[in-house]
């Protein structure tokens, strides 16, 4: 078995905003495996983005990590110093976004930030840099590299601005890469390059990627492992297959459910019912008011994420008792 690279433990991240603690991510727990593609699926506000802000320590206030253990490489990050984290993100852990402008500085050309941040982490000369930088470029497929890195941000594309911003969080070779729903500002074509451009990468560098975003379908294409959240706790672990065929999380029942399929792309389904308060949460199982299943129990104890079969974890007190429908039923 693939050593582990990643290992959360009850992570809890809240904000202490004016009106009351938001409870963002609430005792999460997972890990990732050496060169796996793990993906983090839920809803909007399900806690995808503060988890990985979590990772880099790099959570914006009033927020703040108030419990749990992040072991990266047997280390726990939370126990680093600024200093030392400063060294681990880009070099070590590195995360693009969906707004590709928000890792590009507007004032700098191309060239310059990426061969800053090689500079940066790597000991090489301003021409080796200039060297590695126009290579990086050309494997995230930019064209014309050479004359392109003397431009700036705001003259590429926003898929060719996409690509710029993995070049830069691949410049330093990461082991672990958060893409945080990368392709959501994309139109459909240039998404599935940039997918498939971030598969070839994976494979080429062999690092672990944590694939982030609302939609079954990328999630489906781009990993092996999926964790699903919802309401800032996790519902259910389990490979890709696995959880598409046999989904055992009402909650996963409900996102496979709105996948909107090729032959139904006009009627995208969504799953009713809101996104709970993270202020005040439901009691118990937090999907209880949105649940078809849910009993009098569901609201008043927290369901616990256990190991049904191996590898396959759940958090609902009716498993046992329910048969969902996997993706090809609905
Ligand atoms: N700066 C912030 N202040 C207050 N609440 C925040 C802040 N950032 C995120 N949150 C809250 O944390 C929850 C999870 O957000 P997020 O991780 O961004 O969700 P996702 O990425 O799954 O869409 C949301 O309810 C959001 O409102
Ligand atoms: S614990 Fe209850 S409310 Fe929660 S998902 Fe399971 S059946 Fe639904
Ligand atoms: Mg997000």
């Amino acid at each position: 078995m693939a050593e582990t690279l990643l290992n959360i433990e009850g992570l809890k991240t809240h904000f202490f905003t004016e009106a009351g603690i938001v409870k963002a991510v609430d005792g999460i727990s997972f890990n990732l495996k050496k060169g796996e593609s793990l993906g983090l699926v839920g809803e909007s506000g399900s806690g995808k983005t503060v988890t990985a802000l979590s990772v880099l320590r790099i959570v914006p206030k009033p927020g703040k990590i108030t419990d749990g253990k992040i072991e990266f490489n047997d280390e726990n990050l939370l126990k680093k110093t600024e200093k030392e984290m400063q060294k681990i993100r880009g070099s070590k852990i590195a995360i693009i976004f969906q707004d590709p402008s928000s890792s590009l500085n507007p004032v700098y050309t191309v060239g310059t930030q990426l061969r800053d941040v090689i500079m940066a982490h790597q000991t090489v000369s301003k021409t080796e840099a200039r060297k590695k930088t126009i290579e990086i470029l050309e494997v995230v497929g930019l064209p014309d590299a050479e004359t392109r890195m003397r431009e700036y941000p705001h003259q590429f594309s926003g898929g060719m601005k996409q690509r710029v911003a993995i070049a830069r969080a691949l410049a330093c070779e990461p082991t672990l890469l958060f893409a945080d729903e990368p392709t959501t500002n994309l139109d459909v074509t240039i998404q599935a390059q940039v997918l498939n451009l971030l598969n070839d990468l994976k494979k080429k560098l062999g690092m672990s990627l944590v694939m982030i975003t609302h939609d079954m379908g990328i999630i489906a294409e781009m990993t092996t492992r999926i964790v699903v959240l919802y309401a800032g706790r996790v519902c259910e672990i389990a490979e890709t297959h696995d959880l598409f065929e046999r989904p055992r999380h009402p909650y996963t029942e409900a996102l496979l459910a709105a996948v909107p399929r090729l032959d139904m792309r006009k009627t995208l389904r969504v799953i009713p019912g809101n996104i709970p308060n993270l202020i005040e949460p439901p009691s118990g199982c937090r999907f209880h008011p949105r649940c078809n299943y849910a009993k009098q129990t569901c609201k008043e104890d927290i369901p616990v994420l256990e190991e049904i079969e191996s590898g396959h974890f759940v958090a609902c007190h009716e498993w046992q008792n329910i048969t969902l429908k996997g993706e090809r039923s609905h």
